[in-house]
């Protein structure tokens, strides 16, 4: 006997019409039902492949272990730092994402194949720790790995990727950053999307964050996947990097805009935007390598890039300054600006030692940053007439950092401007 295996699935959903219906209907009813049961049966496929709309309309924003702490994590340090979010102020100012970078689970996975938090390191569990962070108006976030193992080699979710959104959504976890090491031959796009498919499988909703570092170009398929994508690789406390390997933030800030060899509003910034975020890494805004100066400058910067804002200093011991930094509500006003345009460089000069980036706002207003590349400080000279093709007619200046009006474009502007420091206006026009 000769046996045919059926394939599973839905191949032709137009067979899980009645029988009795189909042969009573005229042909061209026959094609517009079928072609009706086509699209339904597209639309469905496509509610179980896609991430979670409408999760991060502005580029996300909150605070990571990592950069300070890396693998010394632990409840108590957890406890601590969202106690502070809540009293400095930073939640308030949009910081809401807690995320707990790796290391935080055993190094091998329990016998039914589960992610299991390191006992040590958080003896209450992650269910806990999540519905402290939750009660204190913060999210929860956590990290994995698209490999075998994550970067610092503990178990990473290949092979277990619905597994582990179960078991994140079972915590009350709201963001997940995804890395790129181990991971063999995989294909980014493949590896990303399953993530993606399963945690949209697990219920819950997340921010998908994707730490696949710009290896593929991930600002042309990533808006399909998550959130938010790094364009780099991973950021350190200094202006221009201390060691040969390691990027300063303005290495960073550099290849944002050559990354994509094109001129200003064409370059990597056009697939940013609400929902779908470049991501430069994270924030090194009051650690030690950098100037408070440099501290300022690399936060206005990151502003002008609506880039997400993870900040990763020791909020328990930062100084006034830092707070004030991390939390001006005038320049986290650029971020989040709901138009969610990127913004891009129109002029480098290193022999006067300036760059002047723009970031394009709602209600026509912009926004311009000036920031001094010198190693001494120096009297920067804005011509507005220079950005005729971005400006129209004349705006009043707002100095931002200063807190005070700062004339119009009618005439330039020239500022005393500190090494690394940076002027940042915000223009409105003039009616
Ligand atoms: C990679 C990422 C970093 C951090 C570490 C953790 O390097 O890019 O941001 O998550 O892994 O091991």
């Amino acid at each position: 006997m000769r046996v045919t295996q059926r394939r599973p699935g839905f191949a032709n959903p137009s067979r899980f019409l009645p029988m009795t219906i189909m042969p009573s209907l005229p042909n061209s009813s026959r094609l517009a039902l079928r072609l009706s049961c086509l699209a339904l049966f597209c639309s469905a496929s496509a509610v179980f492949a896609q991430k979670f709309e409408g999760l991060a309309l502005t580029p996300p924003m909150g605070w990571n272990t990592w950069n300070t702490f890396a693998g010394n994590i632990n409840e108590t340090l957890i406890k601590q730092t969202a106690d502070v979010l809540v009293t400095s102020g930073m939640r308030d100012a949009g910081y809401v994402y807690l995320v707990i970078d790796d290391t935080w689970s055993r190094k091998e996975r329990d016998a039914a194949g589960n992610l299991v938090p390191d006992p040590v390191k958080f003896p209450g569990g992650l269910k806990a720790l999540g519905d402290y962070l939750h009660a204190k108006g913060l999210k929860f976030g956590i990290y994995s790995c698209a490999g075998d193992k994550t970067c610092g080699g503990y178990p990473g979710s290949w092979g277990h990727e619905f597994q582990d959104a179960l078991s994140f959504a079972s915590w009350g976890v709201d963001y997940l950053k995804y890395d790129w090491c181990n991971r063999g031959t995989a294909d980014a796009r493949d590896a990303y999307k399953r993530m993606r498919d399963a945690l949209y499988a697990a219920g819950r909703p997340v921010v998908f964050s994707l730490c696949e570092w710009g290896q593929n170009k991930p600002w042309e398929w990533a808006g399909e996947m998550g959130h938010l994508w790094r364009t780099s690789g991973d950021i350190y406390d200094s202006y221009d990097g201390r060691k040969a390997w390691e990027m300063g933030w303005k290495r960073i800030l550099d290849l944002q805009y050559d990354l994509v060899p094109s001129i200003g509003a064409d370059g990597i910034n056009k697939f940013a935007g609400p929902g779908h975020w470049n991501d430069p890494d994270m924030l090194e805004v009051g650690r030690g390598g950098l100037t408070l100066a440099e501290s300022r400058a690399h936060f206005s910067l990151w502003c002008m890039i609506a880039a997400p804002l993870m900040a990763g200093n020791d909020v328990r011991t930062m100084t006034p300054a830092v707070r004030a930094i991390l939390t001006d509500k005038d320049v986290l006003a650029l971020d989040q600006d709901p138009l969610g345009k990127q913004g891009y460089r129109v002029l480098a000069e290193e022999s006067h030692q300036i760059e002047i980036w723009v970031k394009e706002l709602s209600n026509k207003e912009w926004a311009v940053c000036v920031l001094n590349t010198g190693r001494t400080a120096a009297d920067l000279t804005v011509e507005w007439s220079r950005l005729s093709f971005v400006l129209q007619g004349v705006y009043d200046l707002r100095d931002l950092w200063a807190k005070q009006a700062a004339g119009d474009t009618s005439k330039p502007y020239t500022a005393r401007v500190e090494a690394h420091d940076v002027v940042l206006f915000r223009l409105t026009p003039r009616p």
